[in-house]
Parts: C-alpha cells; structure tokens; sequence
C-alpha cells in the first residue's frame, strides 16, 4: 500500500508542492479522538505536584496563533505558483491550537490555572520571530522531537483518563508534525550540495541536544515519573531526530 511519505516523494515535480499534507491535515481533522471528558477522575495530590508547572509550559507552548510563521511561509512563496504549502500550514497551526485548547481544558477541570507565557516559550518564539522559513521551521522541528517523547511521559504519570487519551491524540499527531516539517525542510534545502547538508544536519543535532537539556530541567519530574531516565529521554529523542534526519536526506 502506498504511504502519505511515498506519495509525497511521488509528487516530486519541481513545485513547492504540498496538497497531500493538505489533505491529510484536512483528513486529520475529521478523525480526532473524542476525549471522554465526564470521567470524574480527580488527581491526587502526589500526580498534581508531579505535571503543574510543566503542563502549564506545554500548554503555552502549543497556543502559538502562528503569525510570524504564517508570514514566513508568505514571503517564501511568492515565487512559487502552488499555495498549498501555506494552506497544510494553516491546518498545522490549527492542530497546535486543538492541543492547546485541550490541554488548557483539562487543566481548567483539574484547577490548574493557564499561564499566558513563560520564558522559555518566549525564547523560542523570539527566535522563529526573526528567522527565514527554514530556520523557523527548524526550531519548529526540535520542539516536535520533545513532543514525542514528553506526552508519551505525560501519558503514563496519571491515572487520569482524559489525559491518557488526549496525549495519545497528541502523540499521533506529533509524530506525523515530524514528518510534515521534515519533509518542508528537504524541500527547502534540496538545492543544497552534501557537505553543506551534513553541516546543517550537525546544527540541528546541536540545537536539539541543548533544548533536550533545557527541557530536562524544566519537566524532569513528568519525564523520570513517566518511565524516562535522562538517558532513555535523550537516547528517544535522538531515535526521533533520525527518523527525521532519514526523511530530510532521503
Ligand atoms: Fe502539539
Ligand atoms: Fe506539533
């Protein structure tokens, strides 16, 4: 059976061309696991103290309304005649938004307040602010590889219901975030001669290797309780990273 990754590597004509993302996003939407949210299942106060400040950080993380992105992809494709890269676009920010909102819900029922920024959020923001669609894109990529690996924490350190199912939503939803950023920045960076490539695929692994420490010292508590040791949690991420790398230089 052909896969959306064949598909796409099918597409391959020149253009910027993404309308089986599009249509996977649009896909996408309409198949979301409804999140049970009558379970009654109150935290106790051991789980509460473990995820607070961290889920807020996630939480605030996912709320981007995607301006400077969205601008970003404008600016690169006004010499290109295929507008469907901007609308697979659109349909991502809109997921981060559902995995906000969610997560901002089941917080509100578990009385955990909703933060309006922190400062790594801020920093990251900052950073994609002035970057070009590739370099955006990048920091976009890394914080999709923690995603990967942080809900799947997340989803084993309560007993809540909700939670389970609504970070098994995100985590299906992350991988493929992957997948459709990777694929924008093959695409990006084609032109690209092989050592130049390699160059910035080290970059890359620096960025990820000083955001996994970052991360590590903001949600340690919901990564060791969810089954991850700093080495697993690093070693998951960089499995991510070359799944990622893979679908970049294929
Ligand atoms: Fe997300
Ligand atoms: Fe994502």
């Amino acid at each position: 059976m052909k896969g959306l990754n064949d598909e796409w590597i099918m597409e391959g004509h020149g253009d910027f061309n993404f309308t089986v993302w599009r249509d996977y996003f649009q896909e996408n939407k309409m198949n979301v696991q409804q999140v049970n949210w009558s379970d009654a299942y109150k935290l106790s106060k051991h789980e509460l103290q473990t995820i607070y400040k961290s889920i807020q950080q996630f939480q605030v993380g996912e709320s981007s309304e995607g301006k400077f992105l969205i601008k970003a992809a404008k600016d690169y494709l006004v010499d290109q005649h295929d507008k469907s890269y901007l609308q697979a676009l659109t349909l991502f920010i809109q997921e981060e938004q559902r995995h906000a909102r969610d997560l901002g819900l089941f917080m509100k029922k578990q009385h955990i307040p909703i933060i309006k920024k922190h400062w790594v959020d801020q920093v990251f923001r900052r950073l994609r602010r002035f970057a070009n669609l590739e370099q955006s894109i990048t920091v976009l990529l890394t914080a999709e590889i923690i995603a990967t690996v942080y809900y799947d924490a997340l989803k084993q350190v309560t007993s809540s219901g909700d939670l389970h199912d609504l970070c098994g939503q995100i985590l299906r939803d992350e991988a493929k975030h992957v997948e459709f950023q990777s694929h924008t920045i093959k695409r990006l960076s084609k032109h690209r001669n092989k050592c130049l490539k390699k160059s910035i695929s080290f970059l890359r692994m620096f960025l990820l290797a000083g955001t996994l420490l970052t991360v590590w010292v903001y949600h340690y508590k919901v990564l060791k309780a969810g089954g991850y040791s700093f080495l697993k949690y690093f070693r998951s991420a960089f499995n991510e990273f070359y799944r990622s790398e893979g679908l970049i230089n294929q």
